[in-house]
């Protein structure tokens, strides 16, 4: 049976194309996986907190040292993390803001990034630990950065792939849909082209 985690983080609420064509997407490969579970993030209707001294000073000691601060922190990270775990299938939806992830996206990555228990230094190199999953990153921005002027500025998809392969998870579909801000035309086109993009990875998916 597979579990397919659902994370969105746009700020745009039920505006959002990155949530719209994630979620069209994680819940048809549902619709693909007879007896699949679907587990939805939502980071914008209920955004985690940014971490504190209780996080970062609590996962370092054992639980039974955790003051209740740090014991609730830490905990919230666990739950992020088995939720990672528990996922064959991860799609992500990412609006770019000021050029970046939202603020949202990051403080999951903050949770979820967690040495010696997604990844692992030897002092030689980085493991990743969350491993043998596939994600489906939508990323959705105004401008179009592909490919021309503005490509070396995506720092949303750069970041986040890196991120993804940090803790293990390498095996990525990127679909971008961009250029929204150039006009209606544009936006509809960028529409058009993401849902066909969909059906090409349902397809690739069965
Ligand atoms: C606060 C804010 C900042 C934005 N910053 C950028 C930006 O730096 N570059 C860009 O190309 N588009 C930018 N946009 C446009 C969004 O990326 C675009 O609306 C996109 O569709 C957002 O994703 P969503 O549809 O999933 O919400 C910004 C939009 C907002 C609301």
């Amino acid at each position: 049976m597979s579990h397919i985690l659902l994370i969105t983080s746009s700020p745009r609420g039920s505006d959002s194309l990155s949530k719209r064509f994630a979620s069209d997407l994680a819940q048809q490969l549902s619709e693909q996986h007879p007896g699949a579970t679907l587990t939805v993030r939502d980071l914008y209707a209920q955004p985690l907190p940014h971490i504190d001294e209780a996080y970062v000073a609590g996962r370092t000691m054992p639980a039974e040292a955790r003051s209740p601060a740090q014991a609730q922190a830490v905990g919230l990270a666990e739950a992020l993390v088995a939720e990672l775990q528990a996922a064959d299938i991860i799609v992500i939806g990412s609006a770019m803001i000021n050029f970046g992830p939202p603020s949202q996206l990051k403080a999951w990555f903050d949770y979820v990034t967690w040495p010696g228990v997604t990844f692992s230094y030897d002092g030689k190199a980085v493991q990743g630990l969350i491993k043998g999953k596939k994600v489906y990153l939508i990323t959705a921005s105004g401008g179009v950065f592909a490919e021309g002027p503005y490509a070396p500025y995506d720092y949303q998809s750069g970041y986040v792939k890196h991120l993804l392969g940090f803790i293990g998870l390498t095996d990525v579909e990127h679909l971008r849909v961009e250029g929204v801000a150039h006009g209606p035309d544009a936006a509809q086109a960028a529409i058009v082209n993401a849902e066909a993009a969909v059906q090409t990875l349902l397809a690739s998916a069965a």
